[in-house]
């Protein structure tokens, strides 16, 4: 099987790139990746090692940019895909608020310069990576399915929706393969330390405040990013073409719920606890019906909430050196741009 996997230097897609060489025997990758903030190669060192040009050769790195169709085209000539994943994207929602347009260039762009690409490639099957965030938020029942309208609230979520519409496009128009999974708040190791869980296990592991959102009862449905990774490689082989896939957790959880736990599990008092002013636009609650990726593709979350975020803590403690190497003078910018006008 041989891959083009964009965005593999960020969280989700290094998690992938390692799951891929775990479990696909034979597996090539190509990793497509414009090292943005949130891209560190380091997360795919030992891929490199034993996979890049001194060891076995079955991956190779990219620098390059997917809204960029000149320097995609370059890698489709040199390269036949049996399939493409699309993880490449501006992720934060914070930062889309604070500046949404490289949202739309990569997220939405981005998505269609590739789509393009996959298709004078004639690539066997493309999938692209969105989110529950596109369904908008809930109340404090029901849960989002694959045919809950899309109501996105956030510059993030909106480009994520466009791009969700931009692959559909492509299959409806040009009988494109094509399949996306949405899938609910990921966790684990190589999180950037700016989402939720990564943020407070630094701030709290330093006996610094950790700023909570409003009232601190948003919820989330937290999935550990290893499960998310199984679902997007079951979309990718079974999965029917042109089909969406949540993709869920089954923990849903409160801000402070979150908070809490990883306080106790670092001894720190709950008075560390700030609560900030609110995130504008700030979605409620998501959760998510993965029934139907259960049904069609046997997917089921393997790490409930407490294994998963066990799991995380020890990989943060025992990586502190990866976490203070990410934390570039670009992060500390944005750090206090964004959270020294809140508390
Ligand atoms: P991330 O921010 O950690 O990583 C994004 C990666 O994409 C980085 O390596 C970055 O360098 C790269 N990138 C950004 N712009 C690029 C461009 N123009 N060209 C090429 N590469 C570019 O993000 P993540 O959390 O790993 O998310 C990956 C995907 O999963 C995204 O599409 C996101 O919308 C989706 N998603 C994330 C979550 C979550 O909880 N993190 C949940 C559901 C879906
Ligand atoms: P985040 O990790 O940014 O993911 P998303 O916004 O994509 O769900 O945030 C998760 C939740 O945590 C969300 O409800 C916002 C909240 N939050 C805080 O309360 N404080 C923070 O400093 C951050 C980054 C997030």
């Amino acid at each position: 099987m041989r891959l083009l996997v964009t965005g593999g230097c960020g969280f989700i897609g290094a998690n992938y790139i390692h799951y891929l060489f775990e479990t696909e025997p034979g597996c090539e990758v190509v990793n497509l990746d414009k090292l943005t903030y949130a891209g560190n190669p380091l997360n795919l060192r030992s891929v490199e090692e034993r996979h890049g040009a001194s060891g076995d050769g079955r991956y190779r790195f990219v620098r390059a940019d997917i809204a960029d169709a000149r320097a995609v085209a370059d890698v489709f000539a040199e390269h036949r895909f049996d399939a493409v994943v699309n993880f490449a994207a501006e992720s934060h929602v914070d930062r889309s608020i604070d500046d949404p347009s490289p949202f739309v260039t990569t997220n939405v762009l981005g998505a269609q310069v590739l789509l393009d690409a996959a298709r004078k490639a004639s690539v066997g099957r493309f999938v692209h990576i969105s989110t529950d965030e596109v369904y908008g938020s809930l109340g404090p029942e029901g849960k989002f399915t694959e045919t809950t309208p899309l109501a996105p609230n956030s510059p993030y979520s909106a480009s994520k929706a466009a791009a969700d519409l931009m692959v559909r496009a492509y299959v409806q128009t040009y009988g494109m393969d094509a399949v996306i999974t949405r899938c609910s708040n990921n966790y684990g190791p190589y999180q950037f330390p700016e989402k939720l869980i990564p943020l407070m296990f630094d701030r709290a592991s330093a006996g610094e405040p950790l700023p909570v959102y409003g009232d601190g009862g948003n919820v989330r449905d937290w999935i550990y990013v290893r499960d998310h990774c199984r679902g997007v490689h079951l979309a990718l082989t079974r999965g029917a073409a042109g089909t969406v896939y949540n993709f869920g957790g089954n923990a849903e959880k409160t801000n402070l719920a979150v908070v809490r736990t990883i306080l106790a599990a670092l001894g720190k008092p709950e008075s560390l606890i700030t609560l900030v002013a609110d995130r504008p636009g700030h979605d409620r609650r998501y959760a998510m019906d993965f029934s139907l990726a259960a049904r069609e593709l046997g997917f089921a979350p393997e790490f409930d909430f407490a294994r998963g975020i066990g799991a995380t803590i020890e990989w943060y403690a025992a990586n502190r050196a990866w976490l203070d190497a990410v934390k570039s003078g670009e992060y500390l910018k944005f750090m206090e741009q964004w959270y020294g006008g809140r508390a």
